[in-house]
């Protein structure tokens, strides 16, 4: 049955769906951080590489932000297939996030919500991880919040900047995580330009003699029309590299079964695909194509990956559905997606991006 647990983990998900969901994901990074979890048979295709910025991905399909949070299990996700691996979001000082419970399976909606509101071990956690890293493994994103108590969140921002800007392959801004009060408002035209502008600058200042890592920025998909024009606009004016469209929605679609669905936070998995598509294909219509689109939200498979990439992404990003299949899910996606592609005749994804925008 297509979206249902993959083999190995068919044998896991029974007792995944009874344990607390963050308990087991606790588990789930002890496990990698062990070396013990099996590991797909990889997918290596050209069809699949994307060369982008000055980065070569495997493939397109990356693990959002969210599963490792503290950079503790990149290495053994990268090994489960996954083309890039973005770990955050980490704020600059250690922080315990909100009280438990705060993370739900919507299990009939292939669903989470959570409101784990940036737990983090802080940025010297991570850094000392992420020094220690071999590069040649794969491709590492660091996805930048900012601490609930900061007042001046762009010099969270600035300080990650400084911190990761020799460490990370790429550096995500994330002002759209609903769990922080105050932060989505940061994606207002004023505030948004003056937190890029910092940001850059701060970023290209650590790293005057090294590369320096493309900047995203990651928008929610509770924008208004408004919005969404404010965000293309500002960001090809400052110039940044690219956007990761969307983190997860507040809104509550009518069509949710599971008994969890009152709790509050954001929703994320199968009810968000359509809205986050939507707000992706608005973004590369919005940006005439120009800005370079990660697009994130609901992907369970190969066709909806394939979908993310025909409506503006060159690259994609899943969380949710790695629950529920197991984190084979990224080598059975890449293994589809490649037949897609050629069936289409095209030579690569990035020759597809864009290609069915409304
Ligand atoms: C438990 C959980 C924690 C998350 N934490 C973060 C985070 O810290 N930073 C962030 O940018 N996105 C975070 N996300 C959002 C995901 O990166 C992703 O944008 C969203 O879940 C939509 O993708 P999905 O439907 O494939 O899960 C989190 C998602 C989940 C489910």
């Amino acid at each position: 049955m297509a979206n249902a647990p993959l083999s190995p983990y068919r044998f896991v998900w029974p007792l995944v769906r009874m344990m607390d969901p963050e308990r087991a994901h606790g588990i789930a990074v002890k496990a990698l951080e062990m070396g013990i979890l099996p590991r797909p048979c990889i997918v290596k295709d050209d069809v699949l590489q994307v060369h982008l910025w000055d980065l070569d991905f495997p493939n397109p399909v990356g693990l959002a932000a969210g599963f490792d949070k503290d950079a503790r299990v990149y290495d053994g996700m990268l090994a489960q297939g996954f083309g890039f691996v973005e770990v955050g979001s980490i704020t600059p000082n250690p922080q315990p996030g909100n009280p438990k419970p705060r993370l739900f399976r919507l299990i009939d909606d292939k669903a989470i919500i959570n409101r784990m509101g940036f737990n983090s071990e802080g940025h010297d956690a991570s850094v000392r991880r992420l020094k220690q890293r071999n590069r040649a493994q794969g491709i590492v994103g660091v996805n930048l919040g900012k601490n609930k108590e900061t007042e001046d969140a762009a010099a969270d921002y600035e300080i990650g900047a400084r911190n990761f800007g020799a460490l990370a392959d790429y550096m995500v801004i994330n002002v759209s995580s609903p769990n922080t009060p105050g932060l989505r408002a940061l994606q207002g035209p004023e505030p948004l330009r003056e937190l890029l502008v910092r940001t850059k600058t701060a970023l290209v200042d650590a790293t005057k003699d090294l590369r320096t890592p493309p900047l995203l920025l990651k928008i929610a998909p509770d924008l208004t029309d408004e919005d969404k024009a404010d965000i293309a606009q500002v960001t090809t004016e400052v110039g940044i590299d690219g956007l990761i469209v969307t983190n997860t929605t507040i809104e509550r679609p009518d069509s949710l079964q599971s008994a969890h669905r009152g709790e509050t936070g954001g929703l994320s998995g199968r009810p968000l695909f359509e809205a986050s598509t939507r707000v992706l294909a608005e973004m590369h219509q919005a940006t005439d194509g120009k800005m370079v689109l990660v697009g994130v939200g609901g992907i369970e498979n190969a066709k909806q990956a394939y979908e993310k990439i025909l409506a503006g992404a060159s690259l994609v990003q899943l969380y949710s559905a790695m629950v529920y299949q197991g984190p084979g899910i990224a080598a059975a996606i890449n293994r589809e997606l490649a037949v897609m592609l050629k069936a289409d005749g095209f030579t690569s994804v990035l020759d597809a991006v864009g290609q069915k925008s409304p």
